[in-house]
Parts: structure tokens; C-alpha cells; sequence
């Protein structure tokens, strides 16, 4: 299956009082720890009010997390999952912060598509294709969910 780089997606946005503060989200379950350079990258397991809010959008099974990025991230490919993954940006981390994707992932020379993100609203990126975030000046905050298998989320039929 191949996945677009970035597309917006019309997920219901996430209502204010389910978002914490950069600090009660520190406090959460750490599910990983960037170990060459602590806290560059950290994700955290959400409460379960948000949690439960989550995977009520869908009948599938999804993984939902917090992500805090305090620094440009180097190119890569995410660690151990495909598929495409959905995010929804609390603080953008900066005014020029952009995700690109490039040719090659020991070697990166072209960008091969580059996205400024906005704030309060899910999008889909790809998380195969070599990828990196540069420009941020602030720790850039986002909920991030995805389906076990990485296929794409469909919403519930609410009818
Ligand atoms: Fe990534």
C-alpha cells in the first residue's frame, strides 16, 4: 500500500478539556525516550478520558499517544511501525516548523515534499518514506493515533 506524504483528514478535532498542560503530560506513562538524546523525542501514554475519546471515533482498535518534539528531529523512518499515522497539533513548536521528506534516508539530499503543519486539525502523514521536522524553537506538542495493523482509520458510521 502506498501512502501519501501529508493529507488533511476530517477527524472530529479534540475538544479543549481533554488536552493537558506540557506538564500533567509529563507526568503521564513515558512509552519512549529518544536514548541518544533524552527528551529530544518523548511520547506519552494519554489519560483515559482522552484515551476513551480516541477510540470512540472508531469501531477498530487504535493506538493513541502524546508527543512532545523539543528539538529538530533528524531524518528517519519511525521506529518500528507502518502505515500512516494521524496527528492533530496542539503547539506547532514554532511559526515555520516543517515536516519534509526526502530521497534517501542515509543520504538525504532532495526534498521530495515539505509541509508547515497547522494547529488543531488531524492529517495523515507517511511515516515510511524518510522524514524529518526542522525549525522548531518550542516543544512542539501533538496527539498522534494510528490503527494496529498502520492501515487507515476509518470513522465510525454514526448513523
Ligand atoms: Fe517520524
Amino acid at each position: 500500500m502506498t501512502f501519501p506524504y501529508y493529507d488533511i483528514i476530517d477527524f472530529p478535532s479534540i475538544p479543549d478539556e481533554l488536552i493537558l498542560s506540557l506538564e500533567q503530560i509529563y507526568e503521564l506513562d513515558n512509552t519512549f525516550i529518544d536514548q541518544n538524546n533524552k527528551w529530544e523525542y518523548a511520547a506519552f501514554s494519554p489519560n483515559k478520558y482522552l484515551k476513551e475519546y480516541l477510540q470512540d471515533m472508531f469501531d477498530e482498535e487504535i493506538v493513541s499517544k502524546y508527543q512532545v518534539i523539543r528539538k529538530d528531529l533528524p531524518v528517519h523512518v519511525d521506529y518500528k511501525i507502518t502505515g500512516v499515522k494521524y496527528n492533530y497539533i496542539i503547539s506547532t513548536g514554532g511559526n515555520n516548523v516543517k515536516t519534509r521528506w526526502y530521497d534517501n534516508l542515509e543520504k538525504p539530499r532532495t526534498i521530495i515534499h515539505e509541509v508547515i503543519s497547522k494547529p488543531l486539525q488531524w492529517h495523515s502523514l507517511n511515516i515510511e518514506i524518510p522524514h524529518n521536522v526542522c525549525n522548531v524553537t518550542s516543544p512542539r506538542l501533538s496527539v498522534v493515533i494510528r490503527s494496529l495493523s498502520g492501515d487507515p482509520l476509518q470513522l465510525k458510521n454514526k448513523s
